[in-house]
């Protein structure tokens, strides 16, 4: 196990690269299994969630080849199995979207349910009413969700919330289905636009990701192709605010503003210095922030995967903020740890009120989850001091080379081996 070490009050200067994000490789991997011919993924983040999904591929029995660390040829034409068992998801949210792909691949799918970081319930009552729409019968039995169909057809599927796991795993299934589906109150994000870019280019036929309707009219084949995913819309905006909160200079390349929109109105109202290029931003604070209300939303809102970290930023703001999260129920579960570093914030739900304090204080902390950990290493590069962050696994999830790019911007940042609690039993 290990656990970072920080030695905090480092402004952050100079430049960081961003790479290929998470939430649109997660759902284009398990996307290749409907091809019918070898597909190239390229700038693919090294992160252990794309490794989990590779893992979980070649179990199934696509042949993967590594052609540079950040790109990947699969050929998914050996894959027999269409069951993903808990090992092989580990855990992870998107092992969901081999429903989707197996659904649509052969019309049989059996999968572990999904884990992902822990924010109260994550149903996917909104997934199985997609499939069911589209034909297909699924139940729940010995603890895996089993979709089966003799034929997809297309249909109209009306998202009682707006959900980028079910958006994505209704398009997986639709996209060979007879006919036309129509996906209302659809996800907006960025990788949601991706997939359906990458579904197109092997012969799909999407209209209208990145609105609320999405229009899929299905094809009989789907071929190989050579694709590369988006920047990492979290990942820059991690490192915005990180260097906004550490009254630095950074230079964060490698992005899509328009991905940003959201993020860099909030810190510009938080006083920061934001300049825009084509597919750059760049962010300078040199004084404390003003304190600023967000409301997390499904894009193109606040994204809800940046709260943790723009929290972290708001608890050294001049006056009080108020933070409502407006999309998983309980996604505070990091406050206790920014409370030891001496973080003033209330929690009431699904609201948090952040009154300001001079600056946070180094302290061991641990990482509750994917987004919360990188909060604690914003709060750690702030913080005055030493701050020791456990369970990073968290953090490695989603942030590739965390250590390294932090480093090369001035953070006092490294990675420790914990070493194992000695037993003080005596050997009998
Ligand atoms: C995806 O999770 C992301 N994960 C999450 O990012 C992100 O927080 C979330 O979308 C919202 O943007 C991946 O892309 C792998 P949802 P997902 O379905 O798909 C409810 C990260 O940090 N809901 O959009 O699981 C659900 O409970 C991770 O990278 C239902 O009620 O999220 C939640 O309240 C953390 N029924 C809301 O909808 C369903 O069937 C949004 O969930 C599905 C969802």
């Amino acid at each position: 196990m290990e656990k970072f070490v920080i030695n905090g009050g480092n402004a952050l200067k100079g430049t960081v690269k961003i790479s290929g994000a998470k939430n649109a490789a997660v759902a284009i991997l398990p996307a290749v299994l409907l091809s019918d011919s070898p597909c190239t993924v390229e700038n693919l983040p090294e992160i252990s969630d794309v490794s989990t999904i590779l893992k979980s591929m070649s179990a199934l029995g696509a042949d993967i080849k590594a052609i540079n660390k950040s790109s990947v040829v699969i050929d998914p034409r050996p894959v027999k199995s269409y069951v993903v068992t808990k090992e092989m998801a580990e855990g992870m949210r998107a092992s969901s979207y081999f429903l989707g792909a197996l659904l649509g691949r052969t019309h049989h799918a059996r999968v572990a349910p999904p884990g992902g970081c822990d924010f109260g319930v994550r149903p996917i009552d909104q997934h199985i009413k997609g499939f069911e729409a589209l034909g297909a019968k699924v139940i729940i039995e010995s603890g895996m969700v089993d979709a089966k169909a003799k034929a997809l057809y297309g249909s109209s599927v009306y998202l009682d919330k707006v959900s980028v796991g079910a958006t994505i795993n209704i398009m997986l299934a639709a996209v060979k289905a007879k006919g036309l589906t129509v996906i209302e109150n659809a996800a907006r994000e960025p990788h949601i636009v991706d997939l359906a870019n990458f579904l197109n280019s092997m012969g799909a036929n999407i209209m209208g990701a990145g609105t609320g309707v999405i229009k899929i009219r299905g094809v009989e084949n789907l071929h190989g192709t050579v694709y590369s995913i988006i920047p990492d819309q979290i990942e820059a905006g991690t490192y915005m605010v990180a260097a906004a909160a550490t009254g630095g200079d950074v230079l964060v390349e490698n992005v899509t503003p328009k991905h940003l929109e959201s993020i860099i109105a909030k810190l510009v109202e938080a006083g920061a210095t934001v300049n825009e290029y084509d597919e750059a931003i760049r962010v300078s604070m040199k004084k404390p922030p003003k304190k600023c209300n967000i409301q997390t939303m499904p894009h193109p809102g606040f994204p809800t995967d940046m709260q943790p970290q723009i929290a972290t930023f708001l608890a050294i703001a001049e006056g009080t903020s108020i933070i409502t999260e407006g999309v998983w129920d309980n996604r505070f579960r990091y406050v206790d740890q920014l409370t030891l570093m001496g973080a003033d914030i209330q929690v009431d739900g699904k609201m948090a009120v952040i009154t300001g304090v001079k600056g946070l204080k180094g302290a061991p902390v641990k990482a509750v989850d994917l987004r919360a950990g990188a909060a604690m290493v914003i709060a750690g590069l702030m913080a005055s001091g030493i701050t020791e962050i456990t369970e990073i696994d968290h953090i490695d999830r989603g942030y590739e080379r965390l250590t390294e790019k932090l480093s090369a911007l001035g953070a006092q940042i490294k990675r420790v081996v914990v070493p194992k609690p000695s037993s003080n039993l005596k050997q009998a």
